[in-house]
């Protein structure tokens, strides 16, 4: 067991690794060893860099388990860096790109987030997140990745967990690249669904959900969630949306989804709900990140039972899963 001075050294470090993965990800380094085993000279003349600096950042990521470094100082993929392949299912390629660049300038700025309240992301950008996205496809396309390799996992615990049956249609809003709908469509082949986003990410999806087989039972919808929701299903699904938004707009977006929905519709609240008490809970860091990014937070089940309640649903019950994801159902009133 390391000592108190060791856990913190290595803690403090923290944006050390960030910013290391993120540059061999960034120079498609993982892609690179896919063909084989290569050394620091080649892989800087296949990704324009600096042949010292780049062999000592692959030096310094091997000894960390990321790459392996043989004798002649050529490099190879490891377990730890396949996930880093563009090409690999549930490639982590998007969550490595998001967390070392914009995520990381807005933590860059968490002093002054804690101090004043102001989101860090808005501060150091001048616009929220989400705007951000919409005027650069080419982060919004990394943001759709970095989705799946942040949350993917938690899609088949959800499967396993949940159960959507007694569900016709189901509409997921802000589904985002449509990789959960495509996992929740395959696994219910007679499912219809609406897919429900900002206009800018809805072709993405398209692409995705044909690429499935699915395409053909979606109905792609692109719209404002603070504006109003399509009606026409009789369950609304989603899936780390209210966690974006502070208690004030996540009642907005709540009570568009009340409007939408017939009476006795379902509404399914995929989150993690944090426990009361002080115990470790993976959830609470992320809490911290939604403070600085987007401005939200993560709630525990009394928070989200107040603001269902606010927002005219009645609370069903709350369904954990393998993952730290729990699937909240209420019912509109
Ligand atoms: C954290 S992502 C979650 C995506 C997906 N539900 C998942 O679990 O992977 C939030 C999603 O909300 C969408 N979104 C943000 N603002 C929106 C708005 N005003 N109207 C509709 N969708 C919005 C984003 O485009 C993004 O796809």
């Amino acid at each position: 067991m390391s000592s108190p001075r060791e856990e913190l050294n290595h803690m403090i470090a923290g944006f050390w690794r960030t910013q290391a993965v993120y540059v061999a990800v960034r120079l498609r380094i993982p892609d690179l060893l896919a063909a084989g085993p290569r050394t620091a000279d080649e892989l800087a003349a296949e990704s324009e860099s600096h042949p010292r600096s780049l062999y000592r950042l692959l030096r310094a990521l091997a000894s960390s388990g990321v790459f392996r470094e043989d004798a002649d100082h050529r490099f190879s993929l490891t377990p730890l860096s396949e996930c880093l392949r563009r090409d690999t299912p549930g490639s982590m390629t998007g969550l490595a790109w998001m967390r070392g660049d914009w995520q990381y300038r807005a933590w860059g700025d968490l002093l002054h987030n804690v101090q004043t309240g102001e989101t860090a992301f808005n501060h150091v950008f001048g616009e929220p997140l989400f705007d951000f996205l919409c005027h650069t496809p080419d982060n919004a396309a990394i943001f759709d990745q970095g989705m799946v390799g942040v949350h993917g996992r938690e899609t088949d615990a959800m499967l396993a967990a949940f159960d959507f049956s007694n569900i016709h249609v189901l509409a997921d809003i802000g589904g985002g690249n449509g990789s959960v709908l495509a996992a929740v469509l395959i696994k219910y082949p007679t499912l219809k669904a609406i897919l429900f986003d900002r206009v800018d990410v809805i072709d993405r999806a398209k692409a995705n959900l044909a690429q499935a087989g699915v395409a053909d039972r979606v109905q792609f919808i692109a719209g404002d969630f603070f504006q109003s929701v399509p009606n026409g299903a009789d369950a609304y699904f989603l899936r780390h949306i209210i966690h974006d938004w502070n208690d004030e707009q996540s009642r907005t977006i709540l009570k568009n989804c009340r409007a939408a929905m017939p009476s006795s519709g379902r509404l399914l609240l995929a989150e993690f709900v944090l426990p009361d008490g002080p115990e470790p809970f993976h959830g609470k860091w992320f809490d911290l990140a939604m403070m600085t990014v987007t401005g939200g937070q993560e709630r525990t089940e009394s928070e989200y039972r107040s603001l269902l309640d606010e927002c005219g649903f009645e609370w069903r019950s709350v369904v954990p899963t393998a993952t730290e994801l729990s699937v909240i159902e209420a019912l509109t009133r």
